[in-house]
C-alpha cells in the first residue's frame, strides 16, 4: 500500500527512502490525495523530472508558494517573499542579493568562520555524552548569517528560537502553535501561519528602522537601500527578506552539520578515511549535503497543462518536487544508499538545480559545512550514538531536534 507523504508522524521516524524508491521504479511522477481542505498533489520523485520542473518556470510557478499550503491570494500578498516569485519580478529580488552571496564574496568570511567554529568546539565538545545539535550545530550558522546580515548579537537566542518555532510549525515540542492541529487563522498572514512569525517580523522590523537611519556595510543596509524599477522595498517586502534569510540561512546548514555527525557514528570508516585525507573535504561537503537533504521538497503550481515523467498534469495542479527522492535515484547516482565521502561527481538537489531559485546561500552553507568538517577532523576520532537521535514532526525539513553523541577525542 501507498505511504501517505502527509503523515508527519511517519516522517517522524525516518525519511520514507524505500517508498521513494518504489515510487521511481513504478510511477515517477504520481498523484498522492491529501486531507481536507487541500486537494492533493503531484509527486514528482525522479532526479532529471526534478531537474526538468525547477528549470521550466513558465510552466511550474512558485507564485503559490512552495509549502503544501493553499494559500488565498490575501494570505499569499502578505507573506510573499523572493522564493514565492517568479521571473521577472524574482530576478530584480534576486540581483539585490547575489553580490553578497557569490563564491568571492563569502569567501571573505572565511577566517572569521574559522574562528568561531574552533571556539564552538571549544565550549560545546563535551567529555561526556552531549546533544550535538544543541551544544554546536545550532551556534554557528545563526553567527554567520548575523554577521553577514547584520544582526545583534544580543538578540541571537530569540532568533534561533523563533526560527525553530517555525520551521518546525508542525511539532507541537516545538511550538505550542501547530499546523494542521490547531485553528492558525488569526495568524494567516504570518510567515508559516504562526504568532512567531509575526514576533520575527517585528524584531527585523526595528533593525531595519535603525539601518534606514544609520545604513552599515552590511545585507540589511543593502536592502532598506535597493531601489527596484526605481522604488524602495516595500515593507512587505522587507518583512518577508527577513524572515526567509533569518530562516532559511540557520536551521538549514544546522541540520546539514548534525546530519553528517549522525553519518559518521553510523560509517565510522568514511571518518577515518576522511581524517586520513584532508583532500576528500570538498567532497565530503558535497556527500553531506546530498546525504543530510535538509530541505526535503520544494513546491510548484503548474500555470499550464504538461506532461512530466508519463504523468499528464492539468494547470492549477500543486507539484512537490522531492529534492529528497532526486538525492536517491539511482540513474543520477551509482550506489545512492551507500555514504561515500570521496563521491565525484555529486551534482545533488539539496540546493535546488537547474532553477532560477537555486539556494542563495548555497556558498555559505558550504564554507560552513566544511570548515565545521575539517575542524571536528583535527579533533575527533571517533563518534557513537549516546542514545536515539530525535526527527523533527515534518515532512519539508530534515531536522533533528536532539543527537545525543559521545565523542572520543584525539
Ligand atoms: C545546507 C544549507 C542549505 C540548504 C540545504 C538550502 C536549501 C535551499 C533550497 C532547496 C532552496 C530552494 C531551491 C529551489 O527550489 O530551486 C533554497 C533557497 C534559498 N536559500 Fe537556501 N539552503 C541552505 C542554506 C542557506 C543559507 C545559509 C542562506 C542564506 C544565508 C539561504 C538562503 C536562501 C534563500 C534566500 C533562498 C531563496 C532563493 C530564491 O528564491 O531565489 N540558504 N535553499
Amino acid at each position: 500500500m501507498a505511504v501517505d507523504l502527509t503523515d508527519l508522524d511517519m516522517w517522524v521516524r525516518g525519511v520514507p527512502y524505500a517508498e521513494f524508491a518504489r515510487m521511481r521504479r513504478e510511477q515517477p511522477v504520481s498523484w498522492c490525495a491529501e486531507a481536507q481542505p487541500n486537494s492533493g498533489f503531484w509527486s514528482v520523485t525522479g532526479y532529471e523530472d526534478i531537474v526538468t520542473a525547477s528549470r521550466d518556470v513558465a510552466t511550474f510557478s512558485s507564485s503559490r508558494g512552495v509549502s503544501f499550503e493553499e494559500p488565498t491570494d490575501e494570505e499569499m500578498a502578505a507573506r510573499r517573499t523572493i522564493i514565492d516569485t517568479d521571473p521577472p519580478e524574482h530576478t530584480k529580488l534576486r540581483k539585490i542579493m547575489t553580490g553578497t552571496f557569490s563564491q568571492r564574496a563569502v569567501a571573505v568570511y572565511q577566517q572569521f568562520v574559522d574562528g568561531l567554529t574552533e571556539q564552538v568546539l571549544d565550549e560545546g565538545l563535551a567529555d561526556g555524552p552531549f546533544d550535538f545539535v544543541d551544544a554546536v550545530a545550532k551556534e554557528v550558522p545563526i553567527r554567520v548569517l548575523a554577521r553577514i546580515m547584520g544582526l545583534p548579537e544580543s538578540n541571537l537566542g530569540q532568533f534561533i528560537d523563533l526560527g525553530d518555532r517555525l520551521i518546525a510549525n508542525t511539532d507541537p515540542d516545538l511550538t505550542d502553535v501547530v499546523w494542521g492541529r490547531d485553528d492558525t487563522d488569526a495568524y494567516r498572514l504570518y510567515p508559516f501561519r504562526s504568532p512567531y512569525g509575526k514576533q520575527l517580523w517585528d524584531l527585523g522590523r526595528e533593525i531595519v528602522r535603525e539601518r534606514l537611519a544609520a545604513p552599515r556595510d552590511d545585507l540589511l543596509s543593502k536592502l532598506v537601500l535597493a531601489r527596484v524599477d526605481g522604488d524602495a522595498l516595500s515593507e512587505v517586502d522587507l518583512d518577508n527578506l527577513f524572515s526567509i534569510l533569518v530562516i532559511a540561512g540557520n536551521e538549514t546548514t544546522r541540520i546539514a552539520m548534525a546530519h553528517a555527525v549522525l553519518a559518521f557514528c553510523e560509517y565510522p570508516e568514511q571518518w577515518n578515511r576522511l581524517r586520513a585525507d584532508p583532500g576528500l573535504l570538498d567532497t565530503a561537503t558535497e556527500e553531506v549535503l546530498r546525504w543530510s537533504c535538509p530541505t526535503h521538497f520544494m513546491r510548484r503550481t503548474a500555470a499550464a497543462g504538461a506532461e512530466l515523467g508519463g504523468a499528464t498534469i492539468r494547470a492549477g495542479d500543486k507539484v512537490v518536487l522531492w529534492y529528497v527522492s532526486g538525492n536517491r535515484d539511482e540513474s543520477e547516482f551509482s550506489d545512492p544508499d551507500v555514504f561515500d565521502v570521496g563521491r565525484a561527481p555529486n551534482r545533488h538537489l539539496s540546493f535546488g538545480r537547474g532553477g532560477p531559485h537555486l539556494c542563495l546561500g548555497a556558498h555559505v552553507a558550504r564554507l560552513e559545512v566544511r570548515i565545521m568538517l575539517a575542524a571536528l577532523a583535527r579533533r575527533v576520532a571517533r563518534f557513537e550514538l549516546a542514545g536515539p537521535p530525535r526527527r523533527i514532526r515534518s515532512n519539508f525539513t530534515n531536522g533533528l531536534k536532539e543527537l545525543p553523541v559521545i565523542v572520543t577525542k584525539g
